[in-house]
């Protein structure tokens, strides 16, 4: 009988589910779609961002959901996240109240700091001469501030290293519960997964498919992944998944297609036998997204990728 693994318990006890939707690069007009229609197959988690461009609709969505009757707000898990531009400790709570205003709720289940890079307060769009030094221990005490008032019933990090979350325990008065990361069997992360397990720190996997649509990531047709499906009758976006579930992270794939959105979430009453999930080390590990357009040798606090990322 496999393990359904439905929620992850995060640090602060909350229950976490572990297949959210992401919502990056779901377009508006759409997106409000996609999220009816997932939220009817059962997802109960939504991962979205300012950045994303998309908050307002899927506030509307959402009101329209609560207005229905198809869920209670208190059924759902919402994540939302900080962007760089809001980083200074005094734009901190104003940009998670632009948030619950677009989102329209009172509050978000998970808030994080969505990269550690700070570009200049109120900055629209990205150059790298917006780049500007970080104060993670400063943008942290804005974020604890929402974690004591409620307004975020947890707080975390996404894109951060080992090295960048021990810096930032060694600071907080409130630990991260989450660091959102690249993850998926092409990018497993084992150092970071490893440090996290021993901090209990959750981690939750973006682009858990490599995205095929966006980035041409190979991974679903990786012969590991699609040997495993094989065997198991399910299709290699189901064995990538299930391998996050299994490997402990929640995973946020994003679809914008019925059909799509419903295999992503039949990941629960089957599993991966511990043998096959010990072929998936023997994949070619490969960071997708690797935030090259955040170094700079002039600008900001990383000259290149190794420093952005402590060499992970
Ligand atoms: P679409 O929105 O047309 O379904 P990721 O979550 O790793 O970023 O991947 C998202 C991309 O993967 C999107 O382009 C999405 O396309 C595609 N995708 C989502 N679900 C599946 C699936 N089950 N099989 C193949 N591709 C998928």
């Amino acid at each position: 009988m496999a393990k359904l693994i439905q929620f992850f318990e995060l640090n602060t006890g909350a229950k976490i589910p572990s297949v959210g939707l992401g919502t990056w690069q779901a377009e508006p007009g759409i997106v409000a779609k996609t999220l009816t229609t997932a939220i009817e197959v059962g997802y109960r988690h939504i991962d979205c961002a300012q950045v994303y461009d998309n908050q307002a609709e899927i506030g509307s969505a959402l009101k329209k959901i609560f207005d229905d009757g198809v869920v209670k707000r208190e059924d759902l898990w919402i994540t939302s996240k900080l962007w760089c531009n809001d980083h200074a400790p005094e734009d901190v709570p104003k940009a998670l109240d632009r948030t619950l205003h677009d989102l329209q709720l009172d509050y978000v289940d998970l808030y994080l700091i969505h990269w550690p890079v700070r570009t200049k307060s109120g900055a629209v769009g990205f150059k790298r001469e917006y780049l500007e030094q970080t104060d993670i221990p400063g943008t942290w005490r804005a974020m604890e501030a929402f974690y004591d008032s409620g307004k975020a019933k947890a707080i975390g990090v996404s894109n951060f290293s080992s090295k960048k979350l021990q810096d930032l325990l060694d600071v907080a008065r409130v630990p991260p519960s989450v660091n959102q990361v690249e993850l998926h069997p092409g990018w497993q992360q084992p150092q970071l997964h490893a440090f996290c397990e021993s901090k209990g720190i959750h981690i939750s996997g973006y682009s858990p498919l490599g995205s095929p649509g966006n980035l041409k990531s190979e991974i679903l047709k990786n012969p590991v992944v699609v040997e495993t499906a094989e065997k198991l009758g399910k299709t290699p976006a189901q064995v990538a998944l299930r391998w996050g579930l299994q490997s402990g992270h929640s995973v946020l794939p994003k679809s914008n297609t019925e059909s799509r959105i419903k295999e992503n979430f039949d990941v629960f009453d089957w599993s991966i036998p511990e043998e096959l999930m010990a072929k998936f080390s023997q994949i070619k590990q490969d960071r997708l997204i690797k935030g090259t357009s955040f170094t700079d040798d002039t600008y900001g606090p990383y000259k290149n990728i190794e420093e952005l990322w402590d060499g992970e």
